[in-house]
């Protein structure tokens, strides 16, 4: 346990700023002892330095550096997922504000459309990105004809590619030729490779979701930054892994 120290803001206070919850449900957090400072457990009237302590909700550590952004952006098709292109092709970073210099997390093809995230915070990248962490990612792929159950399955259990068998996914059939497919693993054109596997080629492609991250009213070509909560749900989410 850590002691109240003389210097510093309130713990609960500063949850609240940075939009964990309420002071109330803040108080509740810290009293559950679900909270810690540089990885002790903090106790109620605790004081600290946001700018330089390490505070952790449920082992997520919450991101309170100013400097810190994270962008969603809801990527349009024709947008190429680099931070610049030699052919002149327009990228997703032109979208976003120039400063501070952000790098997309992963990567959509270019004809790919939906949800992706932009981000100054490599660590977090880092985590999103790699397999090990396991973030699920969410499509629905338009596709030609319709998937018959054996097709489905066989996206379900897994589909032998040129580069390997890909691990089970969550696959549903949405209306006569669409499939929501949801994948944590994030190999090239996957989704599309596997979908042309079982004779069904993808002609739209959407991402839905990130990890713990939808939002459906973001128009294409449209981008905001995550909430607190979002950003701190998306911590948890990796670091269950
Ligand atoms: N799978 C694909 O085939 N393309 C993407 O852009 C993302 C996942």
């Amino acid at each position: 346990m850590i002691d109240p120290e003389p210097d510093g803001e309130r713990l609960q206070k500063v949850l609240a700023r940075i939009g964990v919850g309420s002071r109330r449900t803040n108080e509740i957090l810290i009293a559950e002892g679900r909270v810690r400072v540089n990885g002790k457990v903090a106790i109620l009237g605790a004081r600290v330095d946001p700018d330089s302590d390490e505070i952790e909700v449920d082992g997520a550590i919450l991101t309170t550096l100013p400097d810190v952004v994270c962008y969603l952006l809801n990527k349009p098709a024709g947008v190429i997922t680099t931070a610049s292109d030699p052919q002149g092709r327009p990228t997703v970073v032109e979208i976003v504000p120039d400063s501070p210099r952000v790098f997309p997390v992963g990567r959509l093809d270019l004809e790919t459309e939906g949800l992706l995230l932009l981000t100054n915070d490599g660590g977090l990248t880092h985590r999103l990105t790699h397999p090990s962490f396991g973030i699920e990612k969410e499509y629905l792929a338009h596709v030609i004809g319709k998937p018959s159950r054996s097709a489905i399955r066989q996206l379900r259990e897994g589909i032998e590619l040129d580069d390997g068998l890909t691990a089970p996914a969550t696959v549903a059939a949405v209306g006569d030729e669409g499939l929501k497919i949801t994948i944590h693993e994030g190999r090239n054109r996957q989704v599309r490779r596997m979908c042309e596997a079982v004779g069904h080629p993808v002609v739209r492609l959407v991402r839905t979701r990130i990890g713990p991250l939808v939002d459906t009213r973001l128009q294409p070509g449209s981008w905001r930054p995550l909430t607190q909560e979002e950003l701190l749900s998306l911590q948890r989410a990796v670091s269950r892994a």
